[in-house]
Protein backbone atom coordinates (compact mmCIF):
# COMPACT_ATOMS: atom_id res chain seq x y z
CA UNK A 1 0.00 0.00 0.00
CA UNK A 2 1.00 3.58 -0.26
CA UNK A 3 2.02 6.31 1.89
CA UNK A 4 -0.99 8.35 1.50
CA UNK A 5 -3.41 5.54 2.01
CA UNK A 6 -1.44 5.05 5.51
CA UNK A 7 -1.96 8.30 6.63
CA UNK A 8 -5.15 8.07 6.69
CA UNK A 9 -7.40 5.87 9.30
CA UNK A 10 -8.74 2.18 8.93
CA UNK A 11 -12.71 2.64 10.16
CA UNK A 12 -14.90 -0.28 10.86
CA UNK A 13 -18.39 -0.55 10.49
CA UNK A 14 -21.20 -3.07 10.44
CA UNK A 15 -24.06 -4.83 13.10
CA UNK A 16 -24.05 -4.38 16.97
CA UNK A 17 -21.82 -8.03 17.39
CA UNK A 18 -19.79 -7.91 14.43
CA UNK A 19 -16.64 -8.02 16.27
CA UNK A 20 -15.76 -3.81 15.80
CA UNK A 21 -14.31 -3.00 18.72
CA UNK A 22 -12.29 -6.24 19.65
CA UNK A 23 -10.82 -6.40 16.12
CA UNK A 24 -10.58 -2.44 16.04
CA UNK A 25 -8.18 -2.89 18.90
CA UNK A 26 -6.68 -5.92 17.94
CA UNK A 27 -5.67 -4.10 14.83
CA UNK A 28 -4.56 -0.90 15.81
CA UNK A 29 -2.38 -3.22 17.90
CA UNK A 30 -1.00 -5.45 15.21
CA UNK A 31 -0.48 -1.94 13.20
CA UNK A 32 0.71 -0.11 15.50
CA UNK A 33 -2.12 2.36 15.46
CA UNK A 34 -3.98 4.35 17.70
CA UNK A 35 -7.49 2.76 18.52
CA UNK A 36 -10.63 5.23 18.96
CA UNK A 37 -13.86 3.69 19.67
CA UNK A 38 -16.81 5.95 18.87
CA UNK A 39 -19.25 4.31 21.37
CA UNK A 40 -16.87 4.98 24.13
CA UNK A 41 -16.37 8.04 23.32
CA UNK A 42 -19.72 9.26 22.91
CA UNK A 43 -20.33 7.84 26.97
CA UNK A 44 -17.28 10.08 27.92
CA UNK A 45 -18.31 13.01 25.98
CA UNK A 46 -22.09 12.95 27.59
CA UNK A 47 -20.73 11.70 30.74
CA UNK A 48 -23.44 8.97 30.68
CA UNK A 49 -23.97 5.20 29.51
CA UNK A 50 -25.65 4.59 26.22
CA UNK A 51 -28.82 3.43 27.69
CA UNK A 52 -29.47 6.33 29.99
CA UNK A 53 -28.64 8.60 26.44
CA UNK A 54 -31.15 6.65 24.95
CA UNK A 55 -33.89 7.01 28.17
CA UNK A 56 -33.00 10.93 28.57
CA UNK A 57 -32.52 12.12 25.24
CA UNK A 58 -34.37 9.21 22.57
CA UNK A 59 -32.24 7.75 19.99
CA UNK A 60 -32.49 11.27 17.95
CA UNK A 61 -30.31 12.24 20.86
CA UNK A 62 -27.75 10.02 20.82
CA UNK A 63 -27.78 9.84 16.64
CA UNK A 64 -26.97 13.88 16.98
CA UNK A 65 -23.99 13.09 19.69
CA UNK A 66 -22.72 10.16 17.36
CA UNK A 67 -22.49 12.29 14.39
CA UNK A 68 -21.13 15.06 16.18
CA UNK A 69 -18.47 12.26 17.78
CA UNK A 70 -18.11 10.66 14.97
CA UNK A 71 -16.53 13.82 12.90
CA UNK A 72 -14.35 14.48 15.97
CA UNK A 73 -12.57 11.07 15.83
CA UNK A 74 -12.53 10.57 12.69
CA UNK A 75 -10.13 14.12 12.49
CA UNK A 76 -6.78 12.83 13.56
CA UNK A 77 -5.15 10.57 11.12
CA UNK A 78 -3.55 7.20 11.12
CA UNK A 79 -5.70 5.40 13.36
CA UNK A 80 -8.14 2.16 13.55
CA UNK A 81 -11.83 3.79 14.39
CA UNK A 82 -14.78 1.33 15.65
CA UNK A 83 -17.64 2.79 15.03
CA UNK A 84 -21.43 1.93 15.89
CA UNK A 85 -23.85 -0.12 14.38
CA UNK A 86 -26.13 2.67 13.22
CA UNK A 87 -23.36 5.29 12.83
CA UNK A 88 -23.82 4.61 8.68
CA UNK A 89 -27.31 5.65 9.03
CA UNK A 90 -26.77 9.06 8.26
CA UNK A 91 -24.93 9.91 4.74
CA UNK A 92 -23.23 12.57 6.27
CA UNK A 93 -21.61 10.28 8.40
CA UNK A 94 -21.07 7.84 5.40
CA UNK A 95 -19.42 10.23 3.45
CA UNK A 96 -17.06 11.32 6.56
CA UNK A 97 -15.76 7.98 6.65
CA UNK A 98 -14.93 7.37 3.78
CA UNK A 99 -13.29 11.14 3.64
CA UNK A 100 -10.90 9.56 6.55
CA UNK A 101 -9.62 6.58 5.27
CA UNK A 102 -10.31 3.26 4.44
CA UNK A 103 -13.92 1.68 5.43
CA UNK A 104 -14.38 -2.42 6.39
CA UNK A 105 -17.38 -3.46 6.68
CA UNK A 106 -17.36 -6.55 8.88
CA UNK A 107 -19.89 -9.02 8.20
CA UNK A 108 -21.23 -11.65 11.22
CA UNK A 109 -23.22 -14.74 10.73
CA UNK A 110 -26.95 -14.18 12.35
CA UNK A 111 -26.37 -16.97 14.53
CA UNK A 112 -22.97 -16.12 15.84
CA UNK A 113 -23.97 -12.09 16.70
CA UNK A 114 -26.86 -13.15 18.91
CA UNK A 115 -24.62 -15.02 20.46
CA UNK A 116 -22.09 -12.67 21.21
CA UNK A 117 -24.68 -10.41 22.30
CA UNK A 118 -26.37 -12.79 24.97
CA UNK A 119 -27.21 -11.05 27.80
CA UNK A 120 -25.70 -8.16 26.99
CA UNK A 121 -27.92 -4.96 28.73
CA UNK A 122 -25.83 -2.11 27.27
CA UNK A 123 -27.38 -1.96 24.06
CA UNK A 124 -31.18 -0.10 24.21
CA UNK A 125 -31.95 -0.92 20.45
CA UNK A 126 -32.09 -4.95 21.82
CA UNK A 127 -33.88 -4.29 24.34
CA UNK A 128 -37.22 -6.02 22.93
CA UNK A 129 -38.96 -9.73 23.29
CA UNK A 130 -37.14 -11.35 20.47
CA UNK A 131 -33.34 -10.28 19.61
CA UNK A 132 -33.10 -12.50 16.53
CA UNK A 133 -36.08 -10.73 14.64
CA UNK A 134 -34.95 -7.00 15.85
CA UNK A 135 -31.56 -7.96 14.29
CA UNK A 136 -32.69 -9.09 11.73
CA UNK A 137 -35.02 -6.02 10.49
CA UNK A 138 -31.82 -3.84 11.44
CA UNK A 139 -29.30 -5.73 8.87
CA UNK A 140 -32.46 -5.62 6.65
CA UNK A 141 -32.22 -1.90 6.67
CA UNK A 142 -28.53 -1.08 6.59
CA UNK A 143 -27.08 -4.03 4.79
CA UNK A 144 -27.07 -1.55 1.85
CA UNK A 145 -25.51 1.62 3.85
CA UNK A 146 -22.87 -0.92 5.08
CA UNK A 147 -21.73 -1.78 1.90
CA UNK A 148 -22.23 1.90 0.43
CA UNK A 149 -19.92 3.47 2.73
CA UNK A 150 -17.10 0.27 2.92
CA UNK A 151 -14.25 -0.33 0.22
CA UNK A 152 -13.70 -3.30 1.75
CA UNK A 153 -16.60 -6.18 2.70
CA UNK A 154 -15.39 -8.93 5.33
CA UNK A 155 -17.02 -11.64 6.14
CA UNK A 156 -15.87 -12.83 9.78
CA UNK A 157 -17.46 -16.26 9.43
CA UNK A 158 -16.42 -18.34 12.35
CA UNK A 159 -13.12 -16.70 12.87
CA UNK A 160 -12.18 -15.28 16.09
CA UNK A 161 -11.58 -11.46 16.30
CA UNK A 162 -7.30 -12.05 16.23
CA UNK A 163 -7.77 -14.24 13.42
CA UNK A 164 -9.69 -11.54 11.77
CA UNK A 165 -7.18 -8.69 13.10
CA UNK A 166 -4.22 -10.80 11.25
CA UNK A 167 -6.14 -11.42 8.05
CA UNK A 168 -7.06 -7.46 8.30
CA UNK A 169 -3.74 -6.51 8.31
CA UNK A 170 -2.18 -8.59 5.96
CA UNK A 171 -5.16 -7.21 4.02
CA UNK A 172 -4.58 -3.49 5.10
C1 LIG B 1 -26.28 0.83 17.89
C2 LIG B 1 -25.13 0.12 18.11
C3 LIG B 1 -24.28 0.31 19.30
C4 LIG B 1 -24.47 1.72 19.88
C5 LIG B 1 -25.94 1.99 20.10
C6 LIG B 1 -26.75 1.90 18.81
C7 LIG B 1 -27.04 0.57 16.66
O1 LIG B 1 -22.92 0.12 18.94
O2 LIG B 1 -23.93 2.69 19.04
O3 LIG B 1 -26.43 1.09 21.07
O4 LIG B 1 -27.86 1.41 16.26
O5 LIG B 1 -26.84 -0.53 16.04
P1 LIG B 1 -22.27 -1.35 18.66
O6 LIG B 1 -22.47 -1.67 17.21
O7 LIG B 1 -20.83 -1.16 18.98
O8 LIG B 1 -22.94 -2.32 19.56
Amino acid sequence: RNAAANRGNIVLVGPMGSGKSHVGRLLAARLGRVFADVDARIEADAGMPIPVIFATEGEAGFRARESRVLAETLAPPGQVVATGGGAVLEAGNRAAMRAAGRVVYLQVEPAEQLRRLAGDTGRPLLDVADRAQRLAELQALREPLYREAADLVFETGTLAPDAVAEALAALL
